[in-house]
């Protein structure tokens, strides 16, 4: 086998949704299953690393050799990040974190009244990545931007506005991005890109923690 190139490091991942009570029966929840940052997090133990896994509510099992942490919302994802951040050496933010959280969590489940709708009020959660980008002893920062549209434009925008070392911008939708077990991943970073072509997630896994050594080492040597 060919030597681990990531040995000495260690990465902090995130992944999966967050879930954002309600009451105590519902939640704002999202589309994400958690397999791209699992894989980001199997494929940087493969190499060597240590890895520190802070996963939303999913459905899978923990990679060999990984340390997970188990989260729910984006308040409390954003508490095991910060914790663990300063002693790592690369934040890798795969998590699909909640961008609004209901402003008050109902004690009791919400009834019907007559016909009429409801009104949540919404109040906007922490920049988990933002926040690691702006530690004065950081990581290196690796963010995922999941688009819509204009993917390139949008992701490099994110890039430049949070300060990251690295973007992995992916397309998202109905067909594409969540919940399945593969995807394509625009890698960029401060002065240049690289395409990874539609692949398994543990594919890509591979090929982006291979670039994040590399861009690692460049800037260190800068
Ligand atoms: O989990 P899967 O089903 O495998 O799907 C994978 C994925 C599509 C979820 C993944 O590849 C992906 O794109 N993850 C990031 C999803 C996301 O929240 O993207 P964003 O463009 O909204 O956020 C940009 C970046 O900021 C992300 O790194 C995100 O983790 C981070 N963020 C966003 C909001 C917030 N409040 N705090 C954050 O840290």
């Amino acid at each position: 086998r060919a030597p681990r190139t990531l040995a000495g490091l260690k990465f902090l991942v995130s992944a999966g949704p967050t879930f954002e009570d309600i009451d105590p029966v519902r939640f704002i929840g999202n589309r994400s299953s958690g397999r791209m940052g699992f894989a980001v997090a199997e494929a940087a133990a493969r190499e060597g690393a240590q890895v520190t896994l802070v996963a939303g509510p999913v459905a899978l099992a923990t990679p060999a050799g990984v340390e997970r942490i188990d989260v729910r919302s984006a308040r409390e994802m954003r508490d095991a990040v910060l914790a663990q951040a300063p002693r790592h050496d690369v934040f890798v933010s795969a998590a699909a974190v909640g961008d609004f959280r209901p402003s008050a969590v109902a004690p009791q489940k919400l009834k019907k009244s007559g016909d009429g709708g409801l009104e949540l009020a919404l109040v906007q959660n922490p920049d988990i990545l933002a926040e690691v980008a702006a530690l004065p002893q950081r990581p290196f920062v690796v963010g995922f931007a999941a688009e819509t549209e204009n993917v390139e434009a949008y992701a490099r925008a994110k890039l430049e506005r949070k300060r990251l070392d690295m973007i992995a911008a992916n397309r998202v939708g109905a067909d594409c991005g969540f919940e399945r077990d593969d995807n394509a991943l625009l890698l960029l970073w401060p002065d240049g890109r690289e395409e990874l072509a539609q692949a398994d997630k543990r594919e890509l896994a591979r090929a982006l923690v291979a670039r994040i050594a590399e861009r690692r080492g460049a800037k260190d040597a800068a």
